[in-house]
């Protein structure tokens, strides 16, 4: 039996021969490439991607303030997700913890992959069952994922409980940062890394950094797992176009500040105002860029809004959440336009 890390990842992923490029072996900037099988006429993009992503590696690493070999990105955090079942369960076997209501992708990729996946419901304050999380497990689970700031609850869940977990559960914590730019600072799991290797962060570009369209995660890991991940990891996972953009856009962190604190200020208003709405029965408070409302009418009030052109979230997910609906913060004139059209609904 094998144990520390190696114990933790799949049988298969442990034997596995990585696909390799020949450009590895090249680090100049002045050859003739003809390893690839590429076009030699320059479009501007005839040439595969860097598939370590060495530039915007570098420039993640800088403005988050960490060291690059604890770096792996994805085609957004999704594939990073994916790529964690895949490293570290063997399907059939292994199985994974995940809670609801909370992001829904872990739980599908890990029915994809054919891996058990056990749901645990939230307690009342949205925040896991702390003390009794670990009777859920067993010596086959490999990952748990927290959420934090959970989605859809807009809740940051105990980075103390997380760390204590952490310490007792032998097998991955999975804590998903996507909305934590939104947050108190100081409050990422980011900061239990160097003491808890089995700590695996994801963060994203699609939020506060505004390049959903682009796929950029981040995942920000032990360097043995780095080493695992990147051994599935599609070489090219990155597109070149994707990697120059977010370069570009991680170069610009006044405008990253500026909109947050918009956000940030916008949504404290969308509270208060919504706090003071009859039409819902619980207005939650958010640390990220959403807020989480209940409405006894919430298909009416959903079917009313998106005829006069808004969209928002059904998240009725019976019992903590009867009614649920999640509402992104928009900018402030298409917060004033919501907040009018809330202001003139008329119940059923
Ligand atoms: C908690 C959480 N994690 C991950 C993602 C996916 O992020 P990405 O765009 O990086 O794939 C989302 C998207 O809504 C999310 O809510």
């Amino acid at each position: 039996m094998k144990t520390g890390i190696e114990g933790l990842i799949r049988e298969n992923i442990l034997a596995l021969e990585p696909y390799t490029c020949a450009r590895q072996e090249f680090s100049g900037t002045d050859a003739t490439l003809l390893d690839a099988n590429e076009s030699p006429y320059d479009t501007g993009f005839n040439r595969y991607p860097d598939p370590f992503q060495r530039e915007l590696k570098r420039a993640v690493a800088r403005v988050k303030g960490l060291d690059e070999s604890r770096l792996v990105l994805g085609n957004g955090s999704d594939e990073l997700i994916d790529m964690l079942v895949r490293v570290t369960c063997e399907p059939g076997r292994d199985n994974m913890i995940v809670f609801s209501p909370s992001y829904a992708m872990y739980g599908v990729c890990g029915r994809v992959n054919g891996v058990e996946t056990r749901v645990l419901d939230l307690d009342e304050g949205f925040e896991p069952r702390w003390d009794a999380l670990l009777d859920n497990a067993d010596e086959h689970t490999r990952l748990i994922f927290l959420c934090s700031p959970n989605n859809p609850t807009g809740n940051r869940w105990s980075l103390e409980r997380t760390r204590e977990l952490a310490g007792r559960f032998n097998g991955w914590l999975v804590v998903d940062e996507a909305y934590m730019d939104f947050a108190e600072e100081g409050a990422s799991a980011v900061s239990l890394l160097a003491d808890c290797p089995r700590v695996v962060v994801l963060q994203t570009l699609s939020k506060a950094w505004g390049m959903a369209g682009l796929r950029v995660g981040i995942c920000i890991a032990d360097p043995a797992l780095v080493a695992y991940l990147n051994r599935v990891k599609p070489p090219y996972n990155i597109g070149s176009l994707t990697q120059r953009a977010a370069i570009e856009a991680l170069a610009d962190e006044d405008t990253f500040h500026a909109r947050v604190r918009q956000i940030v200020g916008e949504r404290e208003r969308l509270f208060r105002a919504f706090s003071r709405m009859a039409i819902f029965s619980a207005v939650y408070p958010s640390e990220a860029n959403f807020i989480l409302v209940q409405c006894a009418h919430h298909e009416s009030l959903r079917g009313y809004l998106a005829a006069n052109g808004i969209i928002i979230r059904g998240r009725h997910i019976p019992p903590l959440l009867a009614g649920g609906l999640r509402v992104s913060v928009g900018t402030p004139g298409e917060n004033d336009r919501l907040l009018t059209l809330l202001e003139q609904w008329k119940r059923p």
